[in-house]
C-alpha cells in the first residue's frame, strides 16, 4: 500500500501570498505598523443594507439547508441582471449558487476537462486556476501576456496554442494581477475559438473605463461564466459566488453540487439577494474610490523605479516589475516586509514568468498608500546608495 496523500491532492501547489499574508498579521497583532498590500480583500465592509438583511434572515430562523443550486429568488436576480447588464438572456436554471466563486470555478473546470486535457490559461494569472487543472489531471498551457502590451490577452497567441487536445480556456477581465482587460474583439475571437471559455468576471464591476465589460455569455453558449459577492459588494467572508453554466452540462453540474458542495449558505443568499437590489450606490462609491487610489499606486510606483506599463484597467492590483530592484519576487517582497513593514504580493505566486514581479493591492486608503509608497521609496535609495 502507497503511504501518504494522494498524486492528486500532492498537485496543489501553495499560494504563496498566504504565508505572507500569515506572517504580516501575526506581525501587525505584536503592534508593528504593517502596511498591508498583499491582500485580495476589500477593505470596507459590506453595505448597511445587506448586513441587517442577513441579521434579519437569521432572526427569521433561516437556518435550514437553501436549494442545492440556490435560493430561487437570487437565482432569478442574478438571471435578470444578466438581461439587464449585458442583454444576454440566461434562464435562472443555469445559474448555480456556491460558496464564493471559487468552488464555482472548480465545478466548471470538473464539469468539462478529462485527464490529459489541455486548459489554456494567462501567464501571469490567478494561482487557482492552474492549481484546479493539475488537480483534475489536466495540463496547464499558458499563453503570456507581456508588460510591453499592458499585460492584454492575444486572441492570436491563444488561437496558435490552441489544438485538439485543448479543452478549455480560461479568461478572467479585468484580471488578477494585472488589472488588464480583454478587448471585446479579443473576447470575441477567443470565444469563437472551440474549447469550452470559462469565463471568470469577479472584477467586472471594479472597472474605470468608460464603457462596460463584456460578458463571454454575449459571445457563446458553450461557456462557464463565474462571478461572486466578495469583490464587487465587499462579501468575502458571506462566501458566496455563482456560475452560469451551459445546458448542456446541467445535469453534471447538478450532480457535482449535489454531493460535493451540497448548497450555498442560506443567510449570504439572504444578504445577496438584498446585494443586487439596493448594492448599486455602494458600487459606485467604491470605485471611485479605488480609481482615486490606483491613480496614486501607479504614479508613485513609477517614481520610485518600479516598471509599471499602463494605468491598470480594473481590479484593485498593480503588477509592478521589480528588476531595478531584484530578480526574485519572493525574496524581495520578504525582504520589503521585514525592512520596510510594506507587505506585498510576490509575482511568483501568479505564473513561472512572473519572478521579476510584485503585486500591490489597493485595498488600503490613500494615506497608508501613500505612506508605503514613502517607505518603499526611502528603502530603496539607500540600499542602492554606495555604503
Ligand atoms: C480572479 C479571481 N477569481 C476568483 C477569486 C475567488 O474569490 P471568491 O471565492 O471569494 O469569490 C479571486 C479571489 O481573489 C480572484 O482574484
Amino acid at each position: 500500500m502507497r503511504e501518504g496523500p494522494s498524486k492528486r491532492a500532492s498537485s496543489v501547489t501553495p499560494f504563496l501570498v498566504m504565508k505572507l499574508l500569515d506572517q504580516a498579521k501575526l506581525m501587525t497583532a505584536r503592534g508593528e505598523d504593517i502596511i498591508r498590500l498583499e491582500a485580495g480583500e476589500p477593505d470596507w465592509t459590506s453595505p448597511a443594507p445587506v448586513i441587517e438583511a442577513g441579521k434579519r434572515a437569521l432572526d427569521d430562523g433561516q437556518t435550514g439547508y437553501a436549494p442545492s443550486a440556490g435560493v430561487p429568488a437570487l437565482r432569478e436576480a442574478i438571471s435578470d441582471w444578466y438581461r439587464e447588464r449585458y442583454r444576454a438572456e440566461i434562464h435562472p436554471d443555469r445559474v448555480f449558487l456556491t460558496s464564493g466563486s471559487s468552488p464555482a470555478l472548480l465545478l466548471a473546470m470538473a464539469a468539462v476537462v478529462d485527464l490529459g486535457d489541455e486548459v489554456l490559461m494567462a501567464d501571469p494569472g490567478y494561482p487557482g486556476y492552474a492549481n484546479a487543472a493539475r488537480f483534475l489531471g489536466a495540463k496547464c498551457v499558458r499563453f503570456p501576456v507581456l508588460e510591453s502590451e499592458e499585460f492584454a490577452y492575444s486572441a492570436d497567441r491563444i488561437a496558435e496554442l490552441t489544438g485538439d487536445r485543448t479543452k478549455a480556456v480560461m479568461v478572467n477581465s479585468p484580471a488578477n494581477p494585472t488589472g488588464a482587460r480583454v478587448s471585446p474583439s479579443d473576447l470575441e475571437r477567443i470565444c469563437s475559438l472551440g474549447p469550452w471559455v470559462i469565463s471568470d468576471e469577479i472584477y467586472h464591476e471594479i472597472c474605470y473605463e468608460p464603457d462596460r465589460c463584456h460578458s463571454a455569455l454575449e459571445y457563446t453558449d458553450r461557456c462557464f461564466v463565474v462571478n461572486g459577492f466578495s469583490k464587487r459588494y465587499a462579501m468575502p467572508g458571506w462566501r458566496l459566488g455563482w456560475v452560469v453554466v451551459p445546458d448542456s452540462c446541467l445535469s453534471v453540474v447538478r450532480n457535482m453540487n449535489q454531493n460535493f458542495l451540497l448548497a450555498a449558505g442560506t443567510v449570504s443568499q439572504v444578504a445577496g439577494l438584498e446585494a443586487l437590489r439596493k448594492g448599486e450606490e455602494h458600487v459606485q462609491r467604491m470605485r471611485e474610490e479605488y480609481r482615486g487610489r490606483r491613480d496614486l499606486i501607479v504614479r508613485r510606483l513609477r517614481e520610485i523605479g518600479f516598471g509599471v506599463p499602463g494605468y491598470p484597467a480594473g481590479g484593485f492590483y498593480v503588477f509592478a516589475n521589480v528588476t531595478p530592484f531584484s530578480q526574485d519576487s519572493v525574496a524581495f517582497a520578504k525582504e520589503l516586509l521585514n525592512e520596510t513593514r510594506v507587505s506585498v504580493t510576490p509575482g511568483m505566486d501568479f505564473g513561472p514568468a512572473s519572478n521579476t514581479y510584485i503585486r500591490l493591492s489597493y485595498t488600503t486608503d490613500r494615506d497608508r498608500i501613500a505612506e508605503g509608497m514613502d517607505r518603499l521609496e526611502r528603502y530603496l535609495a539607500a540600499r542602492a546608495a554606495p555604503k
